[in-house]
Order: structure tokens, then C-alpha cells, then sequence
């Protein structure tokens, strides 16, 4: 059955007309466009969206499980719920996404949070209106978790969440199981969507007007291997570039798969941004192997040293792992190191988390998480260091902003993000959400920007969008 024959299918009638829906994610943004999706599947069946719990007949936690907070975080929202499942007992509770395709959480909350109405992974989105009646006539539980996916499913409804940026899935899944890693095993494999359909996807994004494209994947450089294609995340990056949308940009990367060719595209490219958000996870190679990365420490500094050198302005980011099982004191200081010479622009950085069937839970862990801690603020200490310093550097220059909107207290302060991601809050008058505009940078905090709208107008042929 296709997915508007499924839709059709559905007995809609069991779902009452003028309910409301609120949908709240937690995790990457894979799971933010999973969440569009849900919200244009509500939509169709009837539902308003809204935004507070007290307004929703139906409550959808689309989750992560990425790492033991992210699972806590959400086990703490379910509690928290209970009091409104007491006041409406006709709200329905679902929980979707990472944290039910495991076994584990599934049998958890069987036990622990028996008032949950709906339980369905991140392989079977699309069946929700079917769920959703099969909840209507069933006074218990439904899950339904499909241990892998049955395909890629097209054309599903959508309620995008902004109207000038957008995420486009070129593919779902991971092949490369990395030994800390969960997503394999709550994203099944690789499936790479076909070129056609991604580059039909970022035409009407354009026609509609959209100004950024975000292209996501697990690791978008692998793109199309699945299907058999040489250098298809190149073909397909240079494909979407050319339908002319004003900025691309792409993640994730895992530096295995990044072809030196893709830096010079985006050197080349006006509308590819000069961002590329580059894992490293770890500094020592011995730590490098036993993660699984597939990549040295001197072949990711000759990517890391090639693609600084190749695109004027560069902004490259990072995640890194502390306290990887077995991770020695000298080990970690290989990844300051490693840090103090890229000197990224900004990085994600976390404790190590045992997660359910990974690999790396059997290694030796001899390391105390409160110094694993402390090795995380030391490393934090340089990541806020070379933030700065990228910031301060652009003081008193002009730099290109689109402009995301004002800010909620006040109307004459608005936001918006440099072609090198960087975040910028700035005084400016009568503009709109979408609007290209030049800031002048007047003063640099450790993770953001302030600055006044300027004048000039854009540049499109500089790279980093700087006057
Ligand atoms: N596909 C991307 C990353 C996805 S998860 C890539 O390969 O780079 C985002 C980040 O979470 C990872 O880069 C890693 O730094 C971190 N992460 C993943 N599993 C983790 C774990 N078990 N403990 C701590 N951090 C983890
Ligand atoms: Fe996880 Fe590694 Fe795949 Fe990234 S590349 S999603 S870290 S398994
Ligand atoms: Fe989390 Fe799943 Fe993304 S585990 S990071 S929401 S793929």
C-alpha cells in the first residue's frame, strides 16, 4: 500500500474532528524532519497543532537515545504527564523515535509507565493514522516496532517548521557502527534516497522560496554507495547546488568517506556554505580504532589541513568523546592537542555513555566518571578559547546574515546565522524571516555575535559574506 493509500484507508471517523496535537522532539535533526512528518500526518487526519500540553488531546514524544540523559530526560517528561493523563482521560500519550526501537525501553515502560497509549519506532512513522484508530478501539497499549525497515517511504505530509529553512533526508540509517554508537541499531542501515526524488524535493523547496537547504544524513558522505553510485554525495551536492537555492549546507560528515574533490565544490560553489561540521570523536589513534572511526589522526589533520587551506573562510566544527572505555589521562591529551592545533570554530563535546548492545560496553572501563568530568571541563575550556577567538576576529567587519526573525522580547532585536553558522543578534528594523541582509559586527561573546544591520547589500561572491 502506498503511503496516501494507507492514509485513505484509516477510519478517520474514530478520530474526532477538532482535536488538538502537540508533538514534541527531542534529538538530531533527523528526528526534527520525522517530526514534520508526524505533524503533516496529524494535520491530514484533522488535528490542529498546538503548543501547550494543557490544550493537546494528543501527546507525541518523538525521542533519542543517543545518550543515558537524552533517555532520562524523556523518562522524566512521561512522569510528569501522568497529572495531565489523570485531569483528560481521554488524552492519548505516544512516545516514537530512538528510544522505542530498543528492547530494553520497551520492556521499561510496559513495566513503569503503563498508561502510555501509543509505542512505534522510527521504521513505521507512516503507519500513525492506522495506530491512531487501532488506539481508539483498543483500551490498552498499542506498540508496534518493526525491528528494520520495510523501505524508504515517499511523499509523506509534511508541516515544515520554517518557511525560509529547510531540512531535506538524502538518506536514513548508518552503515559504519561505530562501537559507542546507537543509531545503527534505532535507524537500521544505510538506505540512501534515490537522486531523483532528493533533487525534486530541493526544486519545490526553491520554487516555494525557501533560502537555505540543509541536506542530512548519518554520514552524507557515504551517500548512494548503497545504490552503487561512485562519488554520489559529490554528484548529488553539485546537482542540488545548481537548482540555484541561495544557501546548501550538509551534515553530517564522517571524515572516511570525504572525498578532497567534495572541498573543492564547495570552494567553488558560491551557494554551498563555507560550514562543514567534521567529527573527530577522539585525538589517539589507538582510541580512534578501538571506536571503530576508520581514520587516523595524521589522515583527519591532512582533511582537516586540505579543506582550511581549499575554502576562503572556512568554519569547521566538531563532536568529541571523552572517557571512551579504556581512554588513558596521556590518550585524552592527545585530543587537547589535537584541538589546540584545529583550533575548531565550535564543538560538541560529551562524557562517553554506555549504551544497550554496543560494542563498546563490553571494553574495560577503568576511568571514575567524576574524572571524566573533569576532563570534559578542561577540553570545554577550548572549545569556549577558539569559539572566542573566531568571534573576535570578526569585529568591525560586515558578514551576511538571513535573517531567522526578531527575537520574542524584543521586536527591534532580531537573529539570523552567517554563512559560516555562526550566530548573530542585531538591531535592525521592518525586516522579515528570509531576508539576506549584511550586519556589522560589533562585539563577540564566546557563542555568539552582536551587531547592527548595515546598509550594504550582499556580496554573493564572497565566500564567507564578508565586507
Ligand atoms: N553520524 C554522526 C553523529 C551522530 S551522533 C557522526 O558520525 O559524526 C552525534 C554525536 O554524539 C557523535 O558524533 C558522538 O560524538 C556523540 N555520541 C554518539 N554516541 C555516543 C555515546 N554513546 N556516548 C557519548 N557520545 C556519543
Ligand atoms: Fe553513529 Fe558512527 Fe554512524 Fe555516526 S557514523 S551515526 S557515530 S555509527
Ligand atoms: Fe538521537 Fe536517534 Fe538522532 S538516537 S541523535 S534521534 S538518530
Amino acid at each position: 500500500m502506498s503511503n496516501i493509500d494507507e492514509l485513505k484507508a484509516t477510519d478517520t471517523r474514530l478520530i474526532k474532528a477538532g482535536k488538538k496535537a502537540l508533538v514534541r522532539t527531542y534529538g538530531c535533526q533527523a528526528n526534527f524532519r520525522d517530526s514534520e512528518h508526524l505533524k503533516g500526518i496529524l494535520t491530514s487526519l484533522g488535528y490542529t497543532l498546538c503548543e501547550d500540553l494543557k490544550e493537546a488531546d494528543l501527546i507525541l514524544l518523538n525521542t533519542c537515545a543517543i545518550r543515558e540523559n537524552a533517555s532520562q530526560r524523556v523518562f522524566g517528561e512521561i512522569g510528569l504527564l501522568k497529572s495531565y493523563k489523570k485531569q483528560k482521560p481521554d488524552l492519548i500519550l505516544g512516545l516514537c523515535g530512538c528510544m522505542a526501537q530498543q528492547k530494553e525501553t520497551i520492556a521499561y515502560i510496559k513495566e513503569s509507565y503503563p498508561y502510555l497509549d501509543l509505542v512505534f519506532g522510527t521504521h513505521n512513522l507512516y503507519r500513525l493514522p492506522a495506530l491512531l484508530a487501532a488506539v481508539e478501539k483498543q483500551r490498552q497499549t498499542v506498540i508496534e516496532v518493526l525491528p528494520k525497515s520495510d523501505g524508504l517511504h515517499e511523499n509523506l505530509p509534511e508541516v515544515r517548521d520554517l518557511p525560509h529553512k529547510a531540512w531535506v533526508n538524502i538518506m536514513v540509517g548508518c552503515d559504519k557502527f561505530c562501537t559507542y554508537c546507537v543509531v545503527p541499531y534505532t535507524r537500521g542501515r544505510q538506505q540512501s534516497r534515490p537522486m531523483a526524488e532528493v533533487l525534486l524535493e530541493v526544486e519545490n523547496l526553491v520554487k516555494q522560496g525557501y533560502k537555505e537547504i540543509t541536506l542530512l544524513g548519518q554520514n552524507v558522505n557515504a551517500y548512494g554507495k548503497d545504490l552503487g553510485l561512485e562519488s554520489g554525495f559529490y554528484q548529488l551536492l553539485e546537482a542540488c547546488s545548481n537548482t540555484g537555492i541561495k544557501r546548501l549546507r550538509f551534515t553530517t560528515s564522517h571524515p572516511w568517506d570525504f572525498e578532497k574533490k567534495l572541498g573543492d565544490l564547495i570552494a567553488f560553489k558560491e551557494n554551498l556554505m563555507p560550514f562543514i561540521h567534521l567529527p573527530v570523536q577522539a585525538g589517539n589513534d589507538e582510541v580512534l580504532k578501538r571506536m571503530g572511526r576508520r581514520y587516523s589522526r595524521e589522515s583527519y589533520l591532512k582533511l582537516f589541513d586540505y579543506l582550511r587551506s581549499t575554502i576562503p573562510g572556512v568554519a569547521i566544527s566538531t563532536d568529541i568523546i571523552v572517557g571512551f572505555p579504556g581512554e588513558s589521562r596521556e590518550q585524552f591529551e592527545d585530543t587537547l592537542s589535537l584541538y589546540e592545533y584545529c583550533k575548531f570554530d565550535h564543538a560538541f563535546t560529551f562524557v562517553y555513555s554506555p549504551r544497550a548492545n554496543t560494542p563498546a560496553t563490553k571494553f574495560e572501563d577503568p576511568v571514575a566518571e567524576i574524572d571524566k568530568k573533569a576532563w570534559l571541563a578542561e577540553l570545554n575550556l577550548l572549545v569556549k578559547k577558539y569559539s572566542l577567538a573566531r568571534n573576535q576576529s570578526m569585529v568591525d567587519k560586515e558578514y551576511e546574515v538571513l535573517v531567522d526573525g526578531p527575537s520574542k522580547k524584543n521586536p527591534e532585536v532580531y537573529s539570523g546565522y552567517t554563512k559560516d553558522n555562526r550566530l548573530v543578534n542585531f538591531n535592525g528594523a521592518d525586516l522579515k524571516t528570509g531576508d539576506l541582509v549584511m550586519v556589522k559586527i560589533q562585539q563577540a561573546r564566546s557563542f555568539s555575535l552582536n551587531g547592527t544591520k548595515s546598509q550594504n547589500q550582499p556580496i554573493e561572491k564572497d565566500k564567507a559574506g564578508a565586507l
